[in-house]
Formats: structure tokens, C-alpha cells, sequence
């Protein structure tokens, strides 16, 4: 059973993972700060696709390009004529919506009329502004609706200076921004949110291939940062389905509260966008293969995630209620490796002799995980609002420290307790805690 939504919001407020964006002003719709809690967990899933994209890889390198780039970038690649929704207008309460995501195409959701839609007319959802002080056509720009081009319009610059041959790929990771008609969800659907993407060059006669390969590398990665695999599912779009660009695809959907939905799409993007932009800049984008003597257009295999979507689905997996000594437990059973706070330090009392040796612990620790020093309320208390956050370990640091120098480490997930020398606290902690 999926956890509950509201529950889930709830939590995310409560503990600091998420507040909704300028509150104090009464809060503006779809937009989301993330916050102490929050932006670790963001940026632990973000630091785990780069490790797992980039750094335990020879064959993909990153960049990280502008948000604001040329508007011929957004003409070649097609989003300037086709990134639209059909949206329709209800004449009685002026709500708008998005005409493929209705249940019913004839009658408002808001306000229940029906036949009251005006015609669908195609909106564009790429945010446009003004490059400088002059409000005119000729500097009007776009924020970019996905770190993709940014990719492929750097194609040569890495190629030429990263040396490689092909295959290899290109990631980046960023802000993207699109005006949604219907955002909502909480933060599934925003119009400025984080996404993973990663442009995977090739041979066109192994872009088969390699599109398999990456359906099974992302599911992989899912599975191992402990997502629950019946909540996964890998669904191929059908041909009527398939964007502009794309030969083939397959989403990547999460069992969400409210049923079954997008975390990433990898799709088989062929040489669509290195051949527009090729025609649209003027420029020589092909590649070619010394070996072979042959000169072509690379084809494209795209995994794209968005981190922001995938940072609410792993709190959402994570999420336990369970019995413990007839009291209710929540815990979040979040992998260590995206837990916010590795380890807690808890002193049992705020006595200052208790203070100096878990100053003592909390600076061991600091510089190898984040930790979080809490001396507030009973101990129990403390380990329920650890559990609740998904931390791992907690360390207690007793008044039997004092004469021992040991401490005792408690597991979030059995509850079992060791106890062990504080000199020994590090290795201990570092055979348990994967980077
Ligand atoms: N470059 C291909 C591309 O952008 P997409 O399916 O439109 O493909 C990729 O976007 C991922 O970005 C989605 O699977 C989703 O996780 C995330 N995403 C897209 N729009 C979003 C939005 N409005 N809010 C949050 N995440 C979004």
C-alpha cells in the first residue's frame, strides 16, 4: 500500500524536508523551498546519480551549462513550435486545465459544468523573458524547459576536449523550467524543479542496444538505493505516444498516493537533435570514426530524471509506521546513503561534563558525515524524531562515557544497540555507511 499523501506532506513539513515557497506572502502555487532536511536528501539522490553517471564511469562526462542560452537553440530543437498542452478555459468559473489530463474532456473538474470548455488552443510552457534593459522581440529569451540542449549544443566543445570516441555520454544535472497548466502533487509537478539527464552518444546501428542497456542500468540504480520494486514500473510508450524526437521510449513510473506516475523517461532520441542543430547553427556536428573512416551523426539514448520528483519518491518509499512495545513508530527507512543526517549525537543529559565529550564525538564525526547534535527533550523522544527523519545511527553519550569513554550506537532500522570505545567509533561507523 502506498503511504498516504497527506501524511507525506505533513511529514515533509513538520521535520523541514519542504515548505511551500514565499509562505509569509501567503505562498505562491507550485512553487517549494526545500529545507535543512530537504535540500540533503536532494542533494544526496543528485550526488548519487552523478557518482553513479560520472564518477564510477570512463564513459560519460559532466558539464553544466547556462539556464539562459540563444532562442535558436529552442527554434532547432523544436520547442519554440511544439513543447505545448492543449489547454481549454471552463466559462463558468475560469479555471484552466489541461485538455489530455481530464477525466471527463466535457466537464470542469472545479466546478462540475459541463459543455462549458472554450476551443483548446496549444500553450506554450517554456517560460519567456527579456535579455536587458529593453523589452523587445529581438532580446526576448527563453529559461531552458530541460538541461538537454545544453548537452547538445556543447556536443564538440567536450568532444574536442575530453578526447573520447564513441560511445560515451555527456550529464549534467539542473534547473528547468516550465509554465505547467495544471502543476500540483506537491512537488510531482512544479514549474521550476531539478532534473538528472544524460545524452548517451553512439553508433546508430547500436542505439538498440545501448537503449536496453540503459532501461536495466536506471532500474539498477533504483533498485539498489532501495525503492521497493513493486512500486516501480518500466512502461514503453506506445507510437502515438512518442515525443517529436523520439524512436522509442520507455517511462520509468513510481506507484504514487494517487496511483501510478513519471519519475524519467529513457528515450532513443536518434540523431534529431545534433542534425537540427548541425542545420540550424551552421556548424559540423557529425562525428567521425578513425577506424572506420566513416562520418555520421551520432544517435542519442536519453536517461532523464527529474531530481525533484525522485527526491519525494524515495521519501515516499522510505516512509514505515510500525508497532513498537504497543507504541506507534514512525521511521523512515531511507538507504543511508540519501538519509539527510548520518549519525545523531545524543547526549542523556545537558550537563556540562556530558557537553565536553560529545563536542569531542560530534568533532570526530563532522568532517566524514553530517551529523546532528540534539540535546533537547527525553531520550526517547530524540530517537523518534531520528527515525522519523530516517537517520541511520544515533550515538548516545552516557554518563558511564565519562568513566569508560565508550558510547552506544543505536540502529535505526533494528533498534539494537552496541556498545564500543569512542576511538573506535569511526571505523565502526565507516563499515556501515557506503559513500
Ligand atoms: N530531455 C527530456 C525531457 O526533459 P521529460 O520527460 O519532459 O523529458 C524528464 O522530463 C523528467 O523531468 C520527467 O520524467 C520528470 O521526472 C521531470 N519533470 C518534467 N517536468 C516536471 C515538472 N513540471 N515538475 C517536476 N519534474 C518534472
Amino acid at each position: 500500500m502506498p503511504a498516504d499523501f497527506d501524511t507525506i506532506v505533513n511529514l515533509a513539513k513538520k521535520r523541514g524536508f519542504v515548505f511551500q515557497s514565499s509562505e509569509i506572502y501567503g505562498g505562491i502555487r507550485s512553487a517549494y523551498d526545500y529545507g535543512p532536511l530537504g535540500v540533503e536528501l536532494l542533494r544526496n539522490v543528485k550526488a548519487q546519480w552523478w557518482r553513479s553517471m560520472v564518477q564510477m564511469r570512463d564513459d560519460i562526462v559532466g558539464i553544466d551549462s547556462a539556464v539562459i542560452q540563444s532562442p535558436k537553440v529552442w527554434v532547432a530543437s523544436g520547442h519554440v513550435d511544439s513543447f505545448s498542452d492543449p489547454l481549454v478555459e471552463c466559462r463558468e468559473c475560469h479555471n484552466r486545465h489541461r485538455l489530455d489530463k481530464l477525466e471527463n474532456p466535457d466537464q470542469c473538474p472545479t466546478c462540475g459544468s459541463k459543455g462549458s470548455f472554450t476551443d483548446p488552443r496549444e500553450f506554450n510552457l517554456m517560460f519567456r523573458t527579456h535579455m536587458g534593459p529593453i523589452e523587445s522581440e529581438d532580446n526576448a529569451v527563453y529559461l531552458r524547459p530541460e538541461t538537454a540542449q545544453g548537452i547538445f549544443i556543447n556536443f564538440e566543445n567536450v568532444r574536442r576536449t575530453v578526447r573520447k570516441r564513441l560511445p560515451f555520454g555527456i550529464a549534467q544535472v539542473g534547473k528547468s523550467f516550465r509554465n505547467e497548466i495544471t502543476p500540483g502533487q506537491f512537488v510531482f509537478r512544479t514549474r521550476e524543479f531539478e532534473q538528472m539527464e544524460m545524452e548517451f552518444f553512439c553508433h546508430p546501428d547500436e542505439a538498440d542496444e545501448w537503449f536496453r542497456y540503459w532501461v536495466d542500468e536506471r532500474r539498477n540504480w533504483y533498485m539498489n538505493l532501495g525503492m521497493t520494486e513493486e512500486n516501480l514500473q518500466f512502461r514503453e510508450h506506445d507510437e502515438d505516444e512518442l515525443s517529436h524526437y523520439a524512436a522509442a521510449t520507455f517511462d520509468v513510473d513510481y506507484l504514487f498516493p494517487w496511483g501510478w506516475d513519471e519519475l524519467e523517461g529513457i528515450a532513443n532520441r536518434t540523431d534529431f537533435d545534433l542534425k537540427a542543430h548541425a542545420e540550424y547553427s551552421g556548424e559540423d556536428l557529425t562525428y567521425f570514426d578513425p577506424a572506420t573512416n566513416e562520418r555520421f551523426f551520432p544517435y542519442v539514448i536519453e536517461p532523464a530524471a527529474g531530481a525533484t520528483r525522485t527526491t519525494f519518491a524515495f521519501l515516499i518509499d522510505a516512509y514505515h509506521e510500525e508497532e513498537v512495545r504497543g507504541e506507534k513508530r514512525t521511521v523512515l527507512k531511507l538507504d543511508p546513503r540519501l538519509s539527510p543526517i548520518k549519525v545523531a549525537v545524543l547526549p542523556l543529559s545537558k550537563k556540562d561534563d556530558l557537553v565536553e565529550v560529545t563536542n569531542r564525538v560530534a568533532d570526530l564525526l563532522r568532517s566524514r558525515w553530517m551529523i546532528e547534535v540534539d540535546v533537547t527533550q527525553s531520550i526517547g523522544r530524540r530517537y523518534r524524531r531520528q527515525d522519523e527523519i530516517g537517520t541511520p545511527y544515533a550515538v548516545t553519550v552516557d554518563f558511564d562515557t565519562l568513566d569508560d569513554d565508550q558510547v552506544t550506537i543505536r540502529d535505526r532500522d533494528t533498534m539494537e544497540q552496541d556498545r564500543i570505545p569512542i576511538q573506535d567509533l569511526v571505523g565502526y561507523l565507516a563499515d556501515r555507511l557506503p559513500s
